[in-house]
């Protein structure tokens, strides 16, 4: 581009994404990292085709970025009837009547764990409540037992890490084959007995279905689970401090939400849009094609860059802006199929998780902004969002009068 030295792998870039993003978009749409050796498109249009043409980009980069340490194929390398018939079990349990089901559980969570944080008067959003609370739900839905979190936890950062390495040491890479080969251990035992004695969770689900008249092996469930879990608590708790912190800088906004929580759908969909917590989805190039002027050949791997493609003024206006009423936002279909935004990706591989990403955002919110009515940012603290593959804040330090919970949270319903 521009400057011959510019890197996406840069201490620069990594500081601040947001303001290379029109550069990237203007002057090198198709632009090819050496160190990585792989290729990152920006543009709205050039993404969209990218994660819709299955023919010209498939998932294969996942077998090297991700079985080893989901311990088996996970949902986004497969393709045609398998993926269709195990996607499907997975969409089951997270939307519709079972989705219903489980904001109970999300708000009890929420509840139970904001109650001694509310009575402080400070909290860190991100891992005081976000992460453990994002863990839990995860749990809850699997049917695993909820305590275990800290643990669990622990383990999934090492899967996480190297699935979301762009590029990662020996070292590293041992350590994070070590958590994933532990977490395998703790669950094929489960998967076992769920087996025999199935319930009403997921993992039974997963064990007791059938694809073409054979029953899926351990191995395969085990994949599945992990896959779910690293899916659904790596994005979630970056959510919901992103969506605090843009609605704590424009407090218009924030007022306007306070008046009209109907509105926190719009509210959650334009963060994700601004700044997505999923910055970057692999593909693998099946043939040459061509972008902007510039051939990506076969067999390369393709990064789409998720927060660039969802500030691109060909889709949305002044799109640098955080307005949750903006009328290109297309706020009720931003958890659909139909989304202009692309942070849930798009194509044959969307999010399964949107509602349920929704959901759980969308209580722990209307839970706290109606308690929390002088929140503001710790004088002093220092706000800082990290990760290149996946971006949010590394913490989010909140004041507020204290809440003395058991008068004003709803605990029965
Ligand atoms: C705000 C929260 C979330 C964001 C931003 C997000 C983002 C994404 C993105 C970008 C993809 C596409 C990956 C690709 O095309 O290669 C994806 C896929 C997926 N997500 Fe989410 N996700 C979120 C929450 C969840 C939750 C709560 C779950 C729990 C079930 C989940 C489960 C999955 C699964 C299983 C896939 C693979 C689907 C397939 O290949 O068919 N996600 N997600």
């Amino acid at each position: 581009m521009a400057e011959p030295r510019f890197s996406i792998l840069s201490e620069e870039f990594a500081a601040a994404p947001e303001r290379y993003f029109g550069r990237l978009r203007e002057h090198a749409p198709v632009h090819h990292e050496p160190a990585a050796d792989a290729w990152f498109l920006s543009r709205h249009r050039d993404v969209r085709r990218v994660l819709t043409d299955h023919e010209a980009f498939s998932t294969e980069t996942l077998q090297v970025r991700a079985e080893p340490v989901m311990r088996g194929p996970v949902l986004a390398q497969m393709t045609g009837a398998e993926h269709t018939a195990k996607r499907r079990i997975v969409v089951r349990a997270f939307t519709g009547p079972a989705l219903q089901e489980q904001v109970r559980t999300l708000r009890a969570n929420a509840v139970e764990l904001l109650a001694p944080l509310l009575a402080r008067g400070r909290m860190d959003l991100v891992n005081e409540f976000g992460k453990p609370f994002a863990v839990r739900a995860a749990l809850d839905v699997l049917g695993l037992d909820r305590e275990d979190w800290r643990w669990i936890a622990g383990r999934l950062a090492g899967v996480g890490e190297f699935v979301t390495a762009v590029t990662l040491t020996e070292d590293r890479r041992r350590v994070c084959l070590e958590l994933a080969g532990e977490l395998e251990a703790h669950l094929a035992p489960i998967v076992e007995q769920r087996r025999r004695h199935p319930g009403a969770d997921l993992i039974s689900a997963l064990c007791t279905a059938e694809f073409d008249g054979v029953a899926m092996s351990i191995r395969e469930v085990v994949a599945l689970i992990i896959n779910v879990l690293v899916a659904a608590v790596e994005p979630a708790d970056k959510t919901l401090g992103l969506l605090l912190k843009h609605l704590i800088d424009h407090p218009a906004q924030l007022a306007d939400v306070r008046r009209d929580p109907s509105l926190l759908p719009a509210a959650i969909a334009e963060t994700l849009r601004f700044t997505p917590p999923v910055q970057l989805v692999p593909r693998q190039a099946e043939r040459d094609t061509e972008f902007a002027g510039t051939v990506v050949p076969a067999g390369a791997t393709v990064f789409c860059l998720i927060g660039a493609a969802n500030r691109d003024p060909e889709v949305f206006t002044d799109p640098d802006r955080f307005d949750l009423h903006r009328p290109d936002l297309g706020a009720a279909r931003s958890f659909t199929a139909a989304a202009q935004h692309l942070a849930f990706g798009t194509g044959l591989h969307q999010c399964v998780g949107a509602a349920f990403a929704r959901a759980e955002i969308e209580t722990v919110a209307a839970l706290l902004l109606p308690l929390l009515e002088d929140v503001r940012l710790t004088p002093g603290s220092t706000y800082r969002e990290t990760g290149l593959y996946t971006r949010g804040p590394a913490a989010l330090s909140l004041d507020f009068t204290p809440v003395r919970t058991s008068a004003t949270l709803p605990y029965h319903h």
